[in-house]
């Protein structure tokens, strides 16, 4: 049942003053980012974090992503040692999340982290997010905003394809540039750990940081939310095809024919930027042809193709 007649809003003064007078008033609103449209509620509010997890029909409550303005905004909430303030410092505002202690005095809700001793923040720079932030003047939890388990939204009709009526409004500031989530990192005492890749090459942060960290030894802080399989659209995907099983929907990676493509120039930074809204593409594609296997050809594994991968293989694991 329909909960909500969802507003969509256009990004001007007044749709940005809307969304913010929902988000005071515990709603939740869908919100665009660089990297993936978020499902925003104020951090620092229980009933809006709790709408937040009901429309995404999450099985568990894993932890949430703090947005907040500025560098000066995550020393209120969080605690950085030098390694996390320069990396702030290098890649905020973008695609890069920092899992750091929590100040005693933090304020948010005690949804947003799960009950743990860390948060997962960061300062996106998507201009219509910055202005949002600035206007509402608390820090915004947002996942991704797709339900639970599907393909993430990089567009306001991915959003409403999955949240319509579960959620108070979408602002649609058209398409995201990036394409993919945040890359995760924990900067630790023996160095910096890798929680999850994402539009942030790891190329580009270990000059900063040295070799990053990605053994996943037990009692150290992991991403909790990395279920296995996950961005799965209902067709079975399969990866590294070589893409001449005309039964499947193929999805090409350079120049063999295809179907849908990531991108036909073999781009990487094309390739995230398409990577959602080709899925979600293919799956009503292989709904409307009655296919029932979704073909990806092979992605190189450097750069933003790690993340890409990542994406791949977690919407091509077995459902649990
Ligand atoms: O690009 C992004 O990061 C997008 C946009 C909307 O900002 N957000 C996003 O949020 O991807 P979500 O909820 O889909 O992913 C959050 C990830 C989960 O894997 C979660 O487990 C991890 O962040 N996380 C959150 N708090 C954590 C913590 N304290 N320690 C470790 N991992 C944490
Ligand atoms: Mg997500």
């Amino acid at each position: 049942m329909a909960l909500h007649q969802t507003e969509t809003l256009i990004p001007d003064e007044n749709g940005i003053s809307r969304a913010a007078a929902l988000l005071r008033d515990a709603q939740v609103v869908a919100v665009p980012t660089e990297t993936v449209y978020g499902l925003a509620g104020d951090a620092t509010s229980d009933i809006a974090c709790a709408r937040i997890f009901e429309a995404k029909g999450r099985p568990r409550f894993n932890p949430l992503i703090v947005h907040v303005p500025s560098l000066d905004a995550a020393f209120e909430i969080s605690v950085f040692s030098d390694a996390a303030r320069d990396l702030a410092q290098a890649f905020w505002p973008g695609p890069l999340t920092l899992v750091l202690p929590l100040k005693p005095s933090h304020g948010l809700s005690p949804l947003v982290t799960a009950g743990l001793e860390t948060v997962a923040i960061r300062v996106p720079a998507h201009p219509v997010m910055q202005a949002l932030l600035a206007e509402v003047g608390t820090p915004l939890a947002a996942p991704s905003a797709n339900p639970s388990g599907r393909i993430s939204a990089t567009s306001t009709a991915h959003v409403l394809a999955g949240l319509n009526g579960k959620i108070a409004a979408v602002l649609d500031a058209g398409p995201c540039t990036v394409g993919v989530e945040s890359t995760i990192l924990a900067p630790d005492a023996d160095g910096t750990r890798l929680l999850r890749e994402g539009g942030l090459p790891r190329e580009a942060i270990e000059p900063l940081t040295g070799p990053l960290i990605t053994d996943t030894t037990p009692g150290r802080v992991q991403a909790p939310g990395q279920l296995s399989s996950h961005y799965a659209p209902a067709a079975r995907v399969i990866l590294n095809a070589d893409l001449t099983d005309s039964n499947a929907v193929r999805i090409g990676f350079g120049t063999a024919p295809a179907d849908l493509t990531l991108s036909a120039s073999g781009d990487l930074v094309e390739a995230a930027a398409n990577l959602f809204h080709i899925l979600h593409e293919a799956d009503v594609f292989a709904t409307d042809h009655g296919a029932s296997e979704i073909h990806i050809a092979p992605i190189p594994g450097k750069g933003l193709g790690r993340a890409i991968n990542d994406r791949l293989t977690r919407a091509a694991a077995p459902r649990g």
